[in-house]
C-alpha cells in the first residue's frame, strides 16, 4: 500500500522549502516594523466560535468547516480563518490589559483548512499571512493594514495587483440596503443562478458577487451610495490617507466578502496570471466581531493574504529564489574523511565545526577522495576539508575552495580561525 497526500493538500520538499522560509520570514519582518506582534493559536478551536463569527449561512461555515466531535464529544473545527481565532485569543488572554482604548496589533503565518473544491491556487490547507489591529475605529489602521500588504506585494517583486474596495457598511445602513437590493433584484429573481436564488433568502450582500451573474449586478443599487454618515465619512477617510500614502485603489462595489463579521470598509488584492484564483489576499474591518465574541464593544481591522498564491505569482513572474542572480550560494564545509584511521578524529571535527556554528557533512557511506569532492560541489558547499592519514599524521588538513579549486594546508589548531 502506498500512501498519497490528501487532496488539495502539498509537500513542502526541501528544495522547495526556502523559498517558503523567504516569503514567511519578509512577512515576519515587515509585519515586526510595523509594531505587529506574532500570535500562536491551536490548530483546532471550538466549533461555536467559527459559526458564530463567520456566520452560518456562509460557504465557509455550511460547507468547508473540518468539524468533528473529539473523543470527549465536543464539537471541534480546524482552523477555518485566522480572525475569530485571534479574536478569541485576544480576549482570552486580556491582550488589551484591561484599557479598552489600547490598539493590539497581532500577526499571524498559519495553515487553515476549508474543505473547498482544489484546482490552481485554492486547496483544502492553504495558508495565511495575517494581521489584526484590534481596538481602534480610526481610518488611518485601515490603510495601514491595506499599506502593509500593499507594500509586502511590492517588496515580493509581484506586479499588476489591483487593489478593490468597498464599504459594507453598519448594522444603522445596512439592512436597508439589502431590503433595497432584494427589491431591485426580485422581478428578475427566477433567472438568476441557483447560488444567487439561495443567497437571495439567507445572505443577499453575497448575490453581488456572484460569478455567474455578475454582469447582472452592475445594474444593482451600490451599497457605497447608501453608507449612513458615519460610514460614508469613514470611507472618505480611508481613500484620503490611501491617496497620501500613494496606493491606487478602485471602488469595486461587488466586493462583500465571503465572511459576515465585515462592517465598513471590505477589500482585496487581485492579480492576473495565476489563473482562477487571482484574490491574493483580502480583508476589512470588523467593528461588531470581539462583542459577538463575547467582549466589550471593541473594534478591529486585518487581513489575510494566501501564502500559496504568492508563491505562484512569483513564479509566474519569474520572481523565485532559485532564479535570483548568486542563488542558491554556497556555503559550508564538507568534510572528506579518507580511511578508518581518521573517522573518529573527522567525527570530533564535524562536531567541533557544526558547534562552531558551521554547515557541515562528512560521507557517511566514506567513498573516495574524488566521489566526494564531485558531491560537495554538487551541493554547492563553499569548501572542503581533506583529512587523510597524512594530514591527521603531521597534524594540518588540506582546505579547498570548491568555487576555484585552490587547495592550500592548514595546521589543524588554526582551522577554526581560519575558516571563520
Ligand atoms: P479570506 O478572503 O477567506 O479572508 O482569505 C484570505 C486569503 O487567503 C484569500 O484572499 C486567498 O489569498 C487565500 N485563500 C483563501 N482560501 C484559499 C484556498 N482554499 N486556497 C488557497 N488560498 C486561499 C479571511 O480568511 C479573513 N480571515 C481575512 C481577514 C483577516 N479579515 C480580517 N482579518
Amino acid at each position: 500500500m502506498r500512501y498519497q497526500r490528501p487532496i488539495g493538500t502539498q509537500d513542502v520538499t526541501p528544495e522547495i522549502a526556502p523559498e517558503w522560509r523567504f516569503v514567511e520570514e519578509s512577512f515576519r519582518q515587515l509585519a515586526g516594523r510595523y509594531g505587529y506582534g506574532e500570535l500562536r493559536t491551536p490548530v483546532f478551536e471550538d466549533t461555536d466560535l467559527f459559526l458564530r463569527s463567520v456566520g452560518q449561512e456562509t460557504d465557509i461555515a455550511s460547507k468547508e468547516m473540518y468539524t468533528f466531535d473529539d473523543r470527549g464529544k465536543r464539537s471541534i473545527t480546524l482552523r477555518a480563518e485566522g480572525t475569530a481565532p485571534a479574536v478569541r485569543a485576544y480576549l482570552e488572554n486580556h491582550l488589551d490589559r484591561t484599557d479598552k482604548q489600547r490598539l493590539v496589533k497581532l500577526f499571524y503565518v498559519v495553515p487553515i483548512f476549508r474543505y473547498d473544491r482544489p484546482q490552481a491556487g485554492r486547496y483544502r490547507q492553504h495558508h495565511q499571512l495575517g494581521i489584526e489591529a484590534i481596538g481602534s475605529s480610526d481610518p488611518a489602521v485601515d490603510a495601514e493594514v491595506i499599506s502593509l500588504a500593499w507594500n509586502f506585494y511590492a517588496q515580493m517583486g509581484l506586479t499588476g495587483i489591483k487593489l478593490l474596495l468597498n464599504s459594507v457598511g453598519c448594522p444603522s445602513c445596512a439592512p436597508a440596503y439589502v431590503e433595497k437590493l432584494k427589491q431591485t433584484l426580485a422581478p428578475s429573481l427566477p433567472e438568476l443562478c441557483e447560488s444567487c436564488q439561495r443567497r437571495y433568502v439567507e445572505n443577499p450582500l453575497r448575490m453581488l458577487d456572484c460569478k455567474v451573474d455578475h454582469d447582472r449586478m452592475a445594474a444593482a443599487p451600490k451599497l457605497v451610495e447608501e453608507l449612513c454618515d458615519e460610514c460614508a465619512g469613514h470611507l472618505q477617510q480611508v481613500l484620503a490617507v490611501l491617496g497620501a500614502l500613494g496606493i491606487p485603489y478602485e471602488i469595486d462595489h461587488t466586493i462583500v466578502r465571503g465572511l459576515d463579521y465585515y462592517t465598513k470598509t471590505a477589500f482585496e488584492f487581485q492579480i492576473e496570471g495565476i489563473g482562477a484564483q487571482s484574490a491574493l489576499g483580502g480583508g476589512g474591518r470588523y467593528d461588531g466581531l470581539v462583542e459577538k465574541c463575547g467582549g466589550p464593544p471593541t473594534p478591529g481591522v486585518g487581513l489575510g493574504m494566501g501564502l500559496e498564491r504568492v508563491l505562484l505569482a512569483r513564479q509566474q513572474l519569474g520572481q523565485t529564489l532559485a532564479g535570483t542572480a548568486g542563488f542558491p550560494a554556497r556555503a559550508g564545509v564538507f568534510l572528506v574523511a579518507l580511511g578508518d584511521a581518521v573517522w573518529t578524529e573527522a567525527l570530533t571535527l564535524l562536531q567541533e565545526l557544526r558547534l562552531a556554528g558551521l554547515k557541515t557533512e562528512v560521507d557517511y557511506r566514506r567513498r573516495s577522495m574524488k566521489a566526494q569532492l564531485r558531491f560537495a560541489d554538487s551541493e554547492l558547499f563553499a569548501q572542503a576539508i581533506i583529512l587523510g592519514e597524512d594530514e591527521l599524521a603531521q597534524g594540518i588538513v588540506g582546505l579547498k575552495d570548491l568555487a576555484t579549486g585552490e587547495q592550500v594546508e592548514v595546521p589543524r589548531g588554526e582551522l577554526l580561525e581560519r575558516l571563520k
